[in-house]
């Protein structure tokens, strides 16, 4: 190769693998050479995450942080650039009907871009992209990158190295190809159209979407409140997806607690007798004196919803499911009601339940700067998931404002 910066870039790049042994930092080090060396505003690498079958971006340089976003087998340009295995170069980003029509990406792309597949002997592992070059992108930057891309991909290889955060880990849930469906006056309306969603142990997934998606059905459905038309739901390995009334009743006890937006507390109890009430139908309760400790209302324990605030209220409710000890808790608008600070003190609960007690929660909320806590995002559009992010940094329910 007669580029003279070939030699300088590919030299940087392998004393920067041999380095390290960290996929994200040595994938975001390589980047760092590339854009350097390319003269380009910004960056990423995707990579292919072999559990749930999407792309994500592992590694980016630029202004925004896009690391943790993905996008599903080919259903975006991305992906088709690696299914198709071919570098592809776009001059003219804003213009280009491949990105405009990649309607929730195009924001990705800046003014032009290359995506060079990275390929291995073995097969494709991911994408390196580049954007915003001064000038635009020719013959030998291809070469380049696709050379480049090649080192980096067989370093990856070589370590064994593998994006699959969930890898080794079974669902405790997972939806199969899930389908709603609700009469509507005398026609039948389909309000889940297919969602494909595995649930691991420990995690606070968050859903966004607007109002109507779908969010409720889909949580109803994973609370054993409501059942699925068609498709599968698989509990723990096992198929859940007609049971019959017993067995959902079971579910509903042993693994599920539903935090509500309306508080239903009952009002002739004090906080602490709520709390007792749930504990002394449950299983293996825990107690509801701790459980008022964990959300902060142990000095309130003797107080009736009518003289709480809201968020109190709602900390009530939300101890009230930790006495249960689910498997799963389930939130819906748990702090829409509220204002920020009692709306914080609500969700450091919630973080709580996941990071001490090691608990799943599902959340369902309008309010994207929550999501910035969640482990993983996931958005409903029209019934179908329209996207999935990894949050590689979520942030403390303390560091959300809104
Ligand atoms: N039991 C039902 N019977 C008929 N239609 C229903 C039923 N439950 C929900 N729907 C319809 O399904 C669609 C999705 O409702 P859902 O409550 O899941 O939306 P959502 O995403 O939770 O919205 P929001 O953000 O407003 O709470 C709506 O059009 C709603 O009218
Ligand atoms: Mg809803």
């Amino acid at each position: 190769m007669s580029d003279p910066r070939f030699v300088t870039c590919a030299w940087q790049i392998m004393d920067e693998l041999s380095h390290s042994n960290q996929l994200e930092s040595s994938l975001e080090a390589c980047l760092e050479i590339l854009t350097r060396t390319m003269k380009c505003k910004s960056g990423c690498i995707w990579m292919a995450n072999s559990t749930d079958h999407r792309y994500y971006i592992v590694a980016n340089i630029g202004e925004t942080d896009n690391c943790g976003i993905s996008v599903g087998e080919s259903d975006s340009f991305v992906s088709q650039v690696i299914e198709n295995q071919d570098t592809s170069i776009v001059q003219d980003c804003q213009n280009d009907p491949r990105i405009v029509s990649d309607k929730s990406f195009s924001a990705l792309f800046g003014d032009n871009a290359i995506l060079v597949p990275l390929k291995t002997p073995y097969g494709i592992i991911g994408c390196l992209q580049l954007n915003d070059k001064q000038g635009n992108f020719n013959k030998d930057d291809e070469d380049l990158l696709e050379n480049c891309g090649a080192i980096i991909a067989l370093d990856i290889q070589d370590k064994g190295l593998s994006f699959s955060p969930n890898r080794d880990k079974t669902p405790l849930l997972s939806l199969k190809g899930v389908i709603k469906e609700f009469m509507s006056g005398d026609e039948m309306r389909r309000i889940l159209k297919g969602i494909d969603l595995d649930i691991y142990e420990g995690e606070l997934l968050v859903v966004l979407g607007e109002s109507g998606c779908g969010k409720s059905t889909m949580l109803n459905i994973i609370g054993g409140m409501d059942q699925l038309s068609e498709g599968q739901f698989i509990v723990e390995g096992k198929d859940f997806s007609h049971p019959s009334e017993e067995e959902l009743t079971q579910y509903r006890r042993d693994y599920i607690g539903f935090i509500f937006q309306a508080y239903n507390l009952m009002p002739n109890l004090t906080a602490l007798e709520n709390v007792e009430f749930i504990a002394e139908i449950s299983k293996h309760p825990r107690d509801p004196m701790e459980c008022l400790d964990l959300v902060g209302l142990k000095e309130r324990w003797n107080r009736y919803p009518s003289a709480m605030s809201g968020g109190q209220q709602q900390r009530v409710c939300i101890a009230r499911v930790i006495a249960k000890e689910p498997k799963i808790i389930l939130a819906d608008e748990p702090t829409a009601a509220l204002d920020i600070d009692t709306g914080k003190s609500v969700l450091k609960a919630i973080e709580d339940i996941v990071k001490v007690d090691k608990k799943t929660v599902i959340m369902v909320t309008h309010n994207g700067e929550i999501a910035k806590m969640a482990d993983r995002v996931i958005r409903l559009k029209d019934g179908l998931i329209s996207s999935v992010r990894i949050n590689f940094n979520p942030l403390t329910a303390q560091e959300l404002t809104w």
